[in-house]
């Protein structure tokens, strides 16, 4: 049975972690799911980990759509989560409401995440008046890092600190139903936790917020580029080098006429093994059948 909101909220009440992990395509969805998580997230992070770019500004709607749906169809249990991509929401509420609205009507979503507070919170507001539940996200919005100096930690001086507690406030009283705290200092993440009512996800905001978020690939070990990785990104697989392994042993076995085996090819009966020999011969058509086939 589906997760819901209120259940979401009893978890805080109760302080029984939150699981949040992304997914972005049809069997990762079942995969989380099945392994229990209690909410899927089908990031705008697809833009780097799946699609290729560097930064998540590039993602638009109709991959987000696509992808959202693909997600959706494998999961049950967990609330599925689509993210607004930059520039979905910004410009109007009017074009807010209906970006979310295909998130959850094309997209199969459950709910939808966007970035910031400020000029944001009229977008939750309208949102959630068109009936759509809504996931904040603070700290560190990838969307426009470059205006934050870049991906690092956010509210690590008094005033940043309070400006993110006043507006993870301002979200809550806007409507959302989970704010995500990501590079917020681990005491700073505790304090917002404590003062909202709704439950907080972390990614790398230390262990006092309400639940823990990560990026699958990163987990798991399937890296798109060379680069470094977040401190707080913890590896519980190395799934791109067992691929990798995998890919090779399979080169090395076609080259090697290894691959396939008897047990890898059909059959065909010798009586029509035969007819078709005799029909084809030794390859040589004759030119007018061709002509009419
Ligand atoms: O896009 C994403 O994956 C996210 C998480 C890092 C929270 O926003």
């Amino acid at each position: 049975m589906k997760l819901s909101l209120p259940a979401l909220r009893e978890m805080k009440r109760d302080q029984r972690p939150i699981v949040m992990i992304t997914a972005y395509d049809h069997p990762s969805g079942r995969i989380v799911d099945a392994a229990g998580v209690d909410v899927v997230l089908v990031g705008d992070s697809a833009a780097n980990v799946v699609l290729g770019h560097s930064t998540t500004v590039p993602a638009t709607m109709d991959e987000m759509t696509i992808l959202t749906r693909a997600v959706s169809r494998g999961v049950g249990r967990a609330l599925v989560v689509g993210d607004l991509p930059f520039m979905s929401y910004q410009v109007s509420d009017a074009e807010a409401v209906a970006n979310g609205g295909r998130l959850i009507k094309e997209g199969g979503a459950d709910a939808v995440k966007l970035e910031g507070a400020g000029p944001s919170l009229d977008r939750v507001r309208a949102l959630v008046a068109a009936g759509m539940p809504v996931m904040g996200h603070l700290g560190l919005t990838p969307q426009t890092a470059t205006a934050l100096g870049g991906h690092k930690a956010q509210g690590r001086q008094a005033e940043a600190a309070e400006r993110l507690f006043m507006d993870a406030v301002a979200l809550e009283q806007a409507g959302c139903f989970a704010i995500v705290l990501e590079a917020v200092p681990a005491p700073v993440a505790g304090s917002i936790t404590r003062r909202v009512t709704i439950p907080t996800i972390g990614i790398g905001s230390g262990p006092e917020t309400d639940g823990q978020v990560l990026v699958l690939h990163d987990m798991l070990g399937i890296r798109s580029g060379d680069g470094p990785q977040p401190r707080f990104v913890k590896r519980y697989a190395d799934i791109g080098a067992e691929m990798s392994r995998a890919v090779a042993e399979y080169a090395d076995e076609v080259r090697a006429h290894a691959y396939p085996a008897e047990q890898h090819t059909y059959s065909i009966p010798d009586d029509e093994l035969a007819a078709f020999q005799a029909a084809v011969g030794a390859g040589s058509i004759d030119d007018n059948r061709l002509a009419d086939w």
